[in-house]
């Protein structure tokens, strides 16, 4: 059976309060739209159809980065989830198969849940996804079951206080033949308490054809509905444990799960260990056996087999470790490849910059990339040990198994093996330090004797 997924995403979102289309507020760093289209995808669709309409530009650009076979429809006023399905009709024009209507703002469905709507769909002509609430105050419309047919949808808004106190509740994903769903979405009026084009009402108008109507009921996790910035740090627990419990079963050792923020491509390798109180950006592979201590910060950037980071270490875009390399406390890496077993273990920035094999970083190190206009290289070979507290003004080059001295200033290439320094040569003065004290404590003594 061919699908199609028609995602509705035109609306504003009041409740977000915000200038941002509620569809495009991120989830562990992607889009909750994007969220919804990748739950969407496991059913391999024939053709996902978005409905847009509120910054529908910015929803369309976002799609199209998403999955370039997506169409974006606009729903010019939003009128309704019935209407905004219905607006998919000429997308779909010709289309032979089922449609399963997806929510932007439902991010969570599981593939199984999926799978077992387009089961149902063999011995029903409506499927509806169903959960209960173990919130009664929960504003969701609340499907109304009799002689176990699903009679109705009620919204939250229309229903009585009788149907308010049901738990079982809608989570606006359906599955219907398309034919059927755009008859009877055709047949939608807007005689409720919002005045709208509800979506639910087809349950009632198909009832009443003596379509088979039934409701699969899923977990409340997975059907939780963003509508206000609560909701929005809601979801993205529920992204977290799910996240979190997916790593912990694939063979990462996560010390304390609640303090491990998660982005949604976050991979990580097998018999890594993470410590407490580590965020990951987008964009992060960390491979196997790998040790990412407390308190690191990392977005963009590739750990390799082995590797030990932190505590209190950041990788920015682009940093790229190697295997067996030790990365200490209060160290910035940004765009750098650092070669297998090297180590930069305290407090030193590394930036736009290639470190080779085993060389090691002193303390303090930094690499001066800014000039105020332009970002310079700065390439240290292999087994090369550069000394604590040393400036490298770049672009700069140290060569294999070169040295700097500590505190030194590099402006100038260092050839391999050579021993750079640049900083004042030390001058001793004897007995300066004792003279120069006797003199301050004498001036003291006799003010001292002026002042009484
Ligand atoms: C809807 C359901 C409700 C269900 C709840 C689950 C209806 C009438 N109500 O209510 O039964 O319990 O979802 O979360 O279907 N949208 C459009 N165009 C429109 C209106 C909405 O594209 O004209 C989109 C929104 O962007 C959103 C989705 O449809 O992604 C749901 O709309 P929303 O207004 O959030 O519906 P709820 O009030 O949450
Ligand atoms: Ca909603």
């Amino acid at each position: 059976m061919d699908i199609a997924l028609v995602i509705l995403a035109a609306g504003k979102g009041t409740r977000m309060n915000s200038d941002l289309p509620k569809v495009l507020h991120p989830i562990a760093h992607a889009p909750m739209l994007a969220h919804a289209m990748a739950a969407g995808a496991a059913l391999e669709p024939q053709r996902t159809v978005i409905i847009a309409g509120h910054g529908a530009e910015a929803v369309a650009a976002m799609v199209a980065e998403t999955d370039e076979t997506a169409q974006v429809v606009i729903q010019a006023e939003q009128l309704g989830t019935g209407h905004a399905v219905a607006q998919a009709r000429a997308a779909l024009d010709g289309f032979d198969g089922d449609v399963v209507v997806l929510f932007g703002d439902t991010p969570f469905l599981r593939p199984d849940t999926l799978d077992r709507m387009i089961a149902a769909r063999g011995a029903h002509d409506l499927v509806i996804l169903g959960f209960d609430t173990a919130d009664p105050a929960a504003r969701y419309g609340r499907l109304i079951v009799a002689n176990g047919q699903l009679e109705k949808i009620v919204e939250y808004k229309d229903a009585t206080p009788e149907e308010r106190a049901i738990s079982f509740c809608n989570s606006g994903l359906m599955a219907c033949d398309a034919a059927t769903l755009f008859e009877l979405v055709a047949e939608i009026g807007n005689d409720n308490a919002q005045g709208e084009y509800y979506l639910t009402d087809i349950v009632e108008l198909a009832q009443a054809l003596g379509l088979s109507v039934t409701a699969v009921k899923c977990d409340e996790a997975e059907t939780l509905g963003i509508n206000s910035r609560a909701d929005l740090a809601a979801a993205d627990a529920v992204f977290q444990a799910r996240a979190r419990a997916e790593l912990m079963e694939n063979g990462v050792t996560l010390m304390a799960p609640d303090t491990v923020y998660l982005a949604f491509d976050t991979v990580i390798g097998r018999d890594t260990v993470i410590e407490h109180n580590v965020v990951f950006g987008p964009g992060v592979t960390v491979e196997s056996g790998a040790t990412i201590r407390a308190f690191c910060h990392l977005e963009g950037c590739h750990v390799s087999r082995g590797a030990t980071i932190g505590p209190f270490a950041r990788l920015r875009p682009g940093a790229e470790l190697a295997e067996e390399v030790h990365i200490g406390n209060f160290v910035e890496i940004k765009n750098a490849q650092v070669a297998e077993g090297a180590k930069i273990n305290h407090l030193t920035y590394i930036g736009d910059a290639e470190i080779g094999a085993r060389s090691n970083i002193g303390a303090g190190t930094i690499t001066c990339n800014y000039d105020g206009v332009m970002k310079h290289r700065t390439v240290i070979g292999a087994d090369a040990f550069i000394g604590s507290d040393t400036m490298l003004v770049a672009p700069v080059t140290v060569g294999d198994g070169a040295m700097t001295a500590t505190g030194s200033v590099i402006t100038r290439d260092i050839e391999p093996g050579a021993l750079a320094v640049a900083r004042t040569r030390q001058d001793n003065k004897p007995g300066f330090a004792r003279k120069f004290f006797d003199k301050l404590r004498a001036q003291k003594a006799r003010r001292e004797q002026e002042n009484s």
